[in-house]
């Protein structure tokens, strides 16, 4: 009972290099896109370890209009690094569009790079990656998409720091 215990309140060892994501972060972001207006955003993103047995993180991500603090695009979802520096993160959004995506990690670097394999139920999105980086401290990231009449380009970029 009292190993089970510790075993399960340590951080897995899976979840270990990627650690430095736990925890609450935000910040503001700026989307755009060729068929759209430009747009910034404020953006709150959770990191969680909430089974502490088991190699996965929680994710989730709400955003908001800057001036009026209208909710805007909101998403979650489980992302699951393994110990050969590969990740597989599936995502959920708002929209209704839902997103399997495989990269990698490094620990090192404080690098993630994520590719889609599979974008289901969306009319418009054909591919997405995103890239999240760790820079001075802040959390950065970059949301690319490729949908049915332009080719994979930047929708967001975002910096947060953690809370
Ligand atoms: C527009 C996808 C995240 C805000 C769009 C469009 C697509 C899209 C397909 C329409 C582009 C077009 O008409 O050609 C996605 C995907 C996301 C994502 C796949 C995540 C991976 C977000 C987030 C926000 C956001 C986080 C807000 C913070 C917007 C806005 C527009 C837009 C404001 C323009 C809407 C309009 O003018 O009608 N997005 N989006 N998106 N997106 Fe996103």
């Amino acid at each position: 009972m009292d190993e089970d215990k510790e075993r399960f309140s340590a951080i897995h060892p899976a979840v270990a290099p990627l650690s430095y994501l736990l925890g609450k972060w935000k910040g503001e972001g700026e989307g755009g896109y060729p068929t759209i207006n430009s747009f910034r955003y404020g953006e709150e993103l959770h990191f969680s370890h909430p089974a502490p047995g088991k190699p996965v993180i929680a994710y989730s991500h709400k955003t908001w209009k800057l001036d009026s603090g209208m909710p805007m695009h909101s998403e979650s979802g489980y992302w699951r690094p393994k110990p050969d520096g590969s990740i597989e993160v599936v995502i959920a959004q708002s929209t209704g569009l839902a997103e399997v995506l495989k990269g990698t990690h490094s620990a090192e670097d404080k690098l993630i790079k994520l590719q889609s394999q599979v974008v289901a139920n969306a009319s418009k999105v054909r591919e997405i990656s995103r890239v999240y980086e760790m820079v001075n401290g802040e959390l950065h990231y970059v949301v690319q998409m490729a949908t049915n009449l332009a080719a994979l380009q930047p929708h967001l970029k975002a910096v947060l720091k953690k809370l």
